[in-house]
């Protein structure tokens, strides 16, 4: 089949190259002319672990090239998917939706024939239908534009993954006479053939299939981390107590990782978004628990900030603090939101000498947090250390030597804000190890 993908960032860069890869003729468009170059070039310009290889792939294989030119992709294809991103508005909970609706501005005066815009953003519920009126007034006579919602759940990190065999397609068709179905079975004929649950639905429905998905797993890690205070200030253990009760097939292991809490592109501004647009329908009280949720993960970072200063003696000017991690989490570049890079930047403000590291996200962290110390490498971050908090849990982190870093640091003081550091063995080897929602 041949598809355009509009928007190339993280889902719509991930979107194109994974369908090229399931056989698809693909062509991705984005405004950005920087991007679209290095996408060309077969350079992703973020890390995702597997997708560069799929690009260089496709694009060596001739299914997959890119363009800033909407006209080049109103003439290549019958179907559109459209990816751009709807972040947070500035001063408001709701999400910017003039990305979104520019797509629509700009490539449907130049359709012809019959398309399909099959949308995967991130979007407040309605919005399908919004611009479908939208793209009926701006379409040429003879043009028909049908807009479908084929809402995205990739986890970054696991994007190539996420993207050729999905847990499940969701489709919102609109109730008039629709295509979409037929379009996306052939899109996604392999992960179907596969066995990949495939769920149509109305378009509303699907809007909001993506944000309660979002909001259950933020509730989740909230809750858990709701808990850990508790822990915190009873003498109990949240490892134990998530383990004991992840038992529950009901409940679950997953997402049950207590610790700096929840950041990113995603799942912070989507609470806020639906929170807006539930407001805005007149639903307010069905989601005000969310504010307690983004409440709750928020004072985990003062958690750890506080916890800093008190195992630093009560004053952290001066303070040697090394911050393990800026990326919001493992396996990513990505410092949107980032627990990591908020509790590095109080200790900062707060008067400490802070050195960070991240395997992956120290140029993006430097363009957020300019005023920061960024090491070479995780021995130059650990050296002459006061104090170490650990706030991203890469792998290089979890397998820290607690003897070798013994030596590199001023003080044996750690904090795992993600509980995920074999405690026995830095105490063993002498350190004091403190952890969310643990008295150790
Ligand atoms: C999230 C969803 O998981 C995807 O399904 C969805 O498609 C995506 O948002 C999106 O809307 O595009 P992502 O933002 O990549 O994916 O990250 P997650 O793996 O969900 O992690 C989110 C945050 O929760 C991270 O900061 C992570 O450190 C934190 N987390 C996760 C915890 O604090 N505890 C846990 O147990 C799990």
């Amino acid at each position: 089949m041949r598809m355009t993908v509009i928007g190339t960032g993280y889902l719509g860069a991930t979107h194109a190259a994974c369908m090229a890869e399931l056989g698809h003729d693909v062509l991705g468009v984005d405004v950005d002319t920087a991007k679209i170059e290095s996408l060309k070039a077969g350079t992703v310009p973020f890390y995702e672990p597997g997708l560069p290889e799929v690009l260089t792939r496709n694009l060596e294989a001739g299914r997959l090239d890119f363009t800033t030119d909407y006209a080049e992709a109103a003439r290549f294809a019958n179907v559109h998917f459209l990816g751009v991103g709807t972040p947070q508005k500035r001063g408001s909970y709701a999400a910017d939706m003039t990305y979104v609706r520019a797509v629509v501005q700009d490539l449907v005066p130049l359709l012809e024939g019959d398309h399909i815009i099959l949308g995967k953003s991130t979007v407040p519920v309605g919005t399908a239908a919004e611009l479908q009126e939208l793209a009926d007034e701006l379409a040429r006579p003879g043009t028909t534009v049908e807009i479908a919602w084929n809402p995205e759940f990739l986890r970054e990190g696991y994007a190539v993954k996420d993207t050729i065999t999905p847990d499940r397609i969701v489709l919102g068709v609109r109730k008039e006479e629709s295509r979409a179905e037929e379009v996306a079975r052939e899109v996604y004929a392999t992960p179907i053939s596969q066995g990949t649950p495939f769920l149509v639905m109305d378009l509303p429905t699907a809007e909001l299939v993506k944000v309660s998905a979002n909001a259950f797993l933020a509730t989740k890690i909230s809750f858990i981390n709701a808990v850990s205070e508790v822990c915190e200030s009873s003498g109990g253990d949240i490892t134990a107590l998530a383990d004991a009760i992840g038992f529950d097939e009901r409940i679950g292991r997953k997402f049950l990782g207590a610790g700096l809490g929840f950041g990113g592109g995603c799942l912070p501004k989507d609470i806020r978004a639906f929170m807006a647009r539930a407001g805005e329908l007149g639903a307010d009280d069905a989601l005000t628990f969310l504010r307690e949720v983004d409440a709750v993960n928020m004072r985990r970072r003062d958690r750890v900030v506080h916890l800093t200063r008190k195992l630093s003696g009560g004053n952290l000017l001066g303070k040697r603090v090394t911050v393990l991690g800026a990326a919001f989490k493992p396996n990513s570049d990505d410092v949107r939101d980032s627990p990591a890079l908020s509790v590095a930047g109080s200790l900062s403000l707060a008067g400490a000498a802070v050195s960070v590291y991240d395997p992956e996200a120290m140029d993006n962290a430097r363009k957020v947090f300019p005023t920061l110390d960024y090491a070479e490498t995780v021995e130059e971050a650990l050296d002459e250390a006061d104090i170490v908090v650990l706030a991203t849990e890469w792998q290089q982190f979890r397998d820290l030597d607690p003897v070798a870093t013994g030596e590199l640091v001023n003080n044996k003081v750690i904090i795992d804000g993600r509980n995920v550091l074999p405690v026995q063995a830095w105490q063993d080897a002498g350190w004091n190890i403190q952890a969310l929602g643990r008295n150790l």
